[in-house]
């Protein structure tokens, strides 16, 4: 069913306090007015700059009363109200934050007599703020960005207004059109609009092949959002030594986006999650699997998700899933997933309740998803990670990334040695990794690096001794972090697939 339909279902069903939660306030505000004036029931419309105003009628016969600027006023009128009528309130938000007792009691009041009215109140705002006590009275409902219908027709309404302009040169065949459509996906109607409008400044035409315009908007649009980087990742499976299980699985899925594949039947796959030790090789084989797939990677920052700096709305969650989506086909790296977990508990009186249920949204989308969005998870703390993350369909599969074994060694050795323009064949391998139990990944750099400035200090060409020396000096966390380890290895028997 469609946002309207549901809002107005929930109009008709008597809720009493709806909160509808986007950041695009224009395009709520029509589906509100259209379906106010379907009803043939008054809207009223408050900021907190205007007060309460009748909507609609003509801007001098807008009856203001400045009084209703003060929010205990408003409601009050809410309240007083007789005949059937829609309140939308516009950016509510900051009176709906704890230490609002007096507005928050109001609109329990409000949600009391209002389910036995025909009134309807409307919290319309980018941000989610609901105190407990309104939980229950309140229902949420969050505008979807636009569908490819609502882009086609704001693409019509563009059309037609620049039909008069004679200076712009539109050649627009079937194709073209798709093409900009599905480039436009994810972006809201006033970013679409704007999008194009910068099209024909800049361009004075609108053809299929300037979907690059497009593109450049979404990453732009990506480095607002906060929570997401595009990542330049150059890395490919060469770089990435052993695991040969988890690059087999990965390389069986690489056309499992194509058109081909989606004939034949095949689901899009969901996403990994890559449990394991540290410096295995976990964030790099997310890097690498773009360079395989050849899809761009996204990378979602966990940690910024509860910093203050982007704030933890749902809001800028559900919108980084959308750029997501609206990028797709695309991979989308949630490194150290476990963090938001442990931010979610530990983080303190402050932000525990948001937390959790912003990071819900992430959950729900991640067990309902169908666009091509392959999500690459990466965890080294299980104690953190909640068990309803680990169920069933969330991910495809889960492996878990152990210590690199003797043979995989060698090849990691020899991917660090190529890569600083050595060949690999003049060392002795064999040796090296026989050595070099209990090194991660990391650590083998490491020893090889180390190694290459010593040998550079005595002006000698790098050997296998060097490396050995390297190797004998470098006490590995496995040693460190004995109990970890083996506490990680229990658990992941029987639970997830050995990479
Ligand atoms: N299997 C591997 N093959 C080649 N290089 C590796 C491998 N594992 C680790 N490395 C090297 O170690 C570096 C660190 O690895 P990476 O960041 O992928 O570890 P991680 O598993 O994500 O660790 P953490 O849990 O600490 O995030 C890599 O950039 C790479 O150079
Ligand atoms: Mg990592």
């Amino acid at each position: 069913m469609s946002f309207a339909a549901d809002l107005e279902l929930l109009i008709r069903a008597r809720y009493p306090l709806i909160y509808l939660l986007t950041g695009e306030e224009l395009r709520a505000q029509e589906i509100v007015a259209a379906i106010a004036s379907h009803r043939q029931t008054k809207l009223y419309e408050w900021t907190c700059t205007g007060g309460l105003v009748m909507s609609g009628t003509s801007v001098q016969s807008r009856q203001r009363n400045p009084a209703t600027k003060d929010p205990m006023v408003a409601l009050e009128q809410v309240l007083e109200q007789i005949e059937p009528a829609i309140f939308l309130f516009k950016d509510f938000h900051p009176f709906l934050v704890k230490g609002q007792h007096a507005i928050i009691r109001k609109l329990r009041d409000i949600a009391l007599n209002l389910k036995n009215s025909h009134k309807t109140l409307l919290f319309l705002s980018p941000i989610l703020e609901l105190p407990v006590e309104l939980e229950k009275d309140t229902s949420v409902l969050s505008l979807p960005l636009p569908v490819r219908a609502e882009l086609d027709a704001l693409l019509d309404r563009i059309l037609d207004d620049v039909a008069s302009l004679k200076q712009i040169d539109v050649q627009l065949d079937s194709i073209g059109r798709d093409r900009l459509l599905d480039a436009a996906l994810g972006l809201t109607l006033g970013e679409a609009e704007n999008v194009f409008a910068r099209i024909f400044v800049k361009h004075s035409r609108l053809s299929g092949d300037l979907v690059s315009e497009i593109f450049a908007e979404k990453q732009q649009l990506i480095r607002k959002n906060g929570l997401l980087e595009y990542f330049g990742a150059g890395e490919t499976f060469e770089d990435l030594g052993g695991l040969r299980s988890l690059k087999h699985w990965l390389l069986q899925r690489a056309c499992a986006f194509t058109a081909e594949a989606r004939e034949y039947g095949l689901p899009a796959p969901k996403g990994v999650l890559l449990l394991g030790v540290q410096g295995c090789g976990k964030s790099l084989c997310a890097k690498s699997v773009s360079g395989a797939w050849q899809l761009p990677l996204l990378r979602f920052d966990v940690g910024r998700m509860f910093g203050s700096f982007v704030g933890s709305s749902e809001e800028n969650v559900r919108r980084a899933i959308a750029v997501a989506e609206g990028v797709a086909p695309a991979i989308l790296w949630i490194d150290e997933i476990d963090k938001a977990f442990s931010g979610s508990h530990g983080g303190g009186a402050s932000n525990g309740g948001t937390a959790a249920r912003v990071f819900g949204t992430l959950l729900t989308w991640l067990a309902e998803k169908d666009s091509p969005v392959f999500v690459v998870a990466t965890a080294n703390d299980i104690g953190h990670l909640p068990p309803e993350l680990l169920r069933k369909g969330r991910f495809d599969e889960i492996f878990f990334v152990d210590l690199p074994t003797e043979p995989e060694r060698l090849e990691i050795l020899a991917v660090h040695l190529r890569r600083r323009g050595r060949v690999a064949e003049t060392f002795d391998l064999p040796q090296l990794a026989h050595v070099t139990e209990g090194f991660s990944g990391a650590e083998l750099e490491q020893a090889v690096i180390s190694a290459m400035f010593d040998a550079f200090a005595a002006r000698n060409a790098l050997d296998t001794d060097h490396i050995l020396s390297a190797v004998a000096a470098t006490v590995p966390l496995a040693r460190t972090m004995h109990e970890q380890i083996t506490h990680l290895r229990d658990w992941a028997t029987g639970r997830a697939r050995l990479a």
